[in-house]
């Protein structure tokens, strides 16, 4: 062998050594195969069950090898809170070489990055998005406005049975549309229709794509089979749209009268001038991002309330019992009822829990390697908080995979504070940012459907099921329902 050969033989040698390496104080795991490590185990699995398992077997903190990565996996109330909320400087970055992230926001907008950059927009972001009334009552009249086209979308079928379909999506989404763009859209509109169908195909795509984080030499498989090619193409189209909006906001702006979260960032960059976060190219990412995460999200759980309420009618008919005793009928549902509204409340957080919508949360890292309940943790990690293993904690929840509203209200019929150990919205400095907006959605929407119909199954015999189809957010499986005007 030629002295080449050799130097290049022990160059690949260390190179793999240095790649696979796993240190022997890391968390532990499951042993692997060469090369692709626990990647079989990980795709072969329902990775709630595997979780689960592998949580049973080595505690709160485990790992799998992952091709190059190694995945971190944070489990249980406690151990998330030390990680997440304790220890927030270090586990609030998102994870460093995600290829995802690359094809797609690049380490821009609100959702995919990290330090300095991630801080500066998301501070930004929410104090011009608070100033529009985020949050605050001011925005009622914004998500009533699309509550009451949601329940007459829902009256026209005349307690027919039929599938919700888009529609929940269509009015959530036009909240977004007021807040950033100040207009909303009829639910037909051809534009509108296409801003829709990119962002559901974005969550679909991502879920295929996703696997090129965990394990990067994927993406030169031939054919896109991982989609990543398809996402970005789907992302940069999205942006498109998105630029074209700027343009007309820019062509009209005027700094006397902010009209939206558009508005607010042009001004932004006027009064502090053009840094790294503020131009267009992070602005529309940051839009991106809010259309894409407060969309599927909590249209996806009104489905999941509303199949909760047709397989549990008592449960409904409390709730309806607590709407007309503080709202009546002939007035709407306002934010300022929820104080008097335990139950509804309850309710809320039971359907949070058990429909554990983005089960393992958005991947993080870590800032620099860390040591972890004893365990070192690489920079280079991919970190799982599972929050679905504290949704489902017995050591919280009795009977956790009961439907149970009544576990968050105590003797005195108030709500007992277990509320606040439900993470459906993560925790820490990456908590939901769209959490406020989305729990003011979810009791306005779910409020106002109850007081108008009763909600009952297509078949009694044949409830919808609970299994859900899982991706990054959990759905449930398409289901029909009746709704019968009240009255
Ligand atoms: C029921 C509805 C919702 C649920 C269950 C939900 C859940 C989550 C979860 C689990 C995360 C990941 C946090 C982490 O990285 O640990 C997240 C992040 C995020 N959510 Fe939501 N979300 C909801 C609604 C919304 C809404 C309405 C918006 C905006 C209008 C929104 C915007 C975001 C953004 C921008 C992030 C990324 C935050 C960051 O990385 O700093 N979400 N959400």
């Amino acid at each position: 062998m030629d002295p080449l050969t050799i130097a290049l033989c022990i160059v690949t040698v260390l190179f793999l050594l240095k790649l696979f390496h796993v240190p022997n104080n890391g968390p532990p795991g499951p042993p692997g195969y060469p090369v692709v490590g626990n990647f079989p185990l990980f795709i072969s699995s329902d990775r709630s069950k595997l979780f689960h398992q592998l949580r049973g077997k080595y505690g709160d903190v485990f790992s799998l090898q992952l091709g190059s990565r190694r995945m971190v996996v944070i489990n249980g109330y406690e151990a998330l809170k030390e990680a997440f909320v304790k220890q927030a400087d270090v586990f609030s970055e998102r994870p460093t070489a995600d290829y995802v992230s690359m094809k797609t926001s690049n380490d821009k907008g609100l959702v995919r990055c990290s330090g300095a950059f991630w801080k500066n927009t998301r501070t930004f972001s929410m104090r011009a998005l608070r100033e529009l009334g985020f949050g605050k009552r001011s925005m009622e009249n914004k998500i009533l406005e699309e509550v009451s086209v949601f329940l007459d979308v829902i009256g026209e079928h005349n307690g027919e049975a039929f599938a919700l379909g888009r529609v929940a999506q269509i009015s959530v989404s036009n909240v977004i549309c007021s807040i950033v763009f100040g207009e909303r859209y009829a639910h037909d509109d051809e534009n509108f229709q296409k801003l829709m169908w990119m962002i559901d195909n974005h969550v679909k795509l991502l879920s295929k794509a996703i696997v090129v984080t965990f394990f990067p030499v994927v993406r030169f498989l031939p054919g896109d089979v991982t989609k990543l090619e398809a996402l970005s193409t789907n992302y940069q189209n999205t942006n498109r749209f998105l630029q074209h909006q700027i343009d007309r906001h820019r062509a009209t702006f005027h700094k006397d009268n902010i009209r939206d979260f558009i508005d607010a960032f042009i001004l932004e960059e006027m009064t502090q001038g053009k840094t790294d976060y503020l131009d267009d190219e992070n602005l529309t990412k940051v839009v991106n991002g809010l259309f894409v995460a407060g969309t599927e999200t909590t249209s996806t759980t009104i489905k999941w309330a509303i199949l909760f309420l047709i397989r549990h009618p008592h449960v409904q008919i409390k709730l309806r019992h607590e709407i007309n005793n503080v709202i009546g009928s002939s007035r709407v549902p306002s934010i300022a009822d929820k104080t008097q509204m335990s139950y509804t409340e309850a309710f809320i957080h039971e359907t949070l829990r058990m429909a554990n919508l983005v089960p393992f949360s958005l991947i993080h890292g870590v800032k620099h390697d860390t040591v972890f309940r004893g365990y070192t943790i690489r920079k280079e990690d991919l970190v799982v908080p599972n929050l679905e293993s504290s949704l489902f904690e017995e050591s919280l929840f009795e009977d956790p995979h009961t439907f149970n509203p009544e576990r968050f209200i105590g003797e005195d019929g108030k709500l007992n504070g277990k509320e606040h150990t439900v993470l459906a919205f993560s925790l820490g400095r990456r908590v939901c940012f769209g959490e406020s907006l989305a729990r003011m959605e979810l009791f306005l929407f779910l409020t106002s459907l109850v007081q108008t119909f009763k909600l009952l199954p297509e078949d009694d015999k044949r409830l919808p099921p609970t299994k859900p189809i899982s991706g990054v957010v959990n759905y449930p499986q398409e289901f029909k329902f009746k709704a019968v005007k009240i009255n």
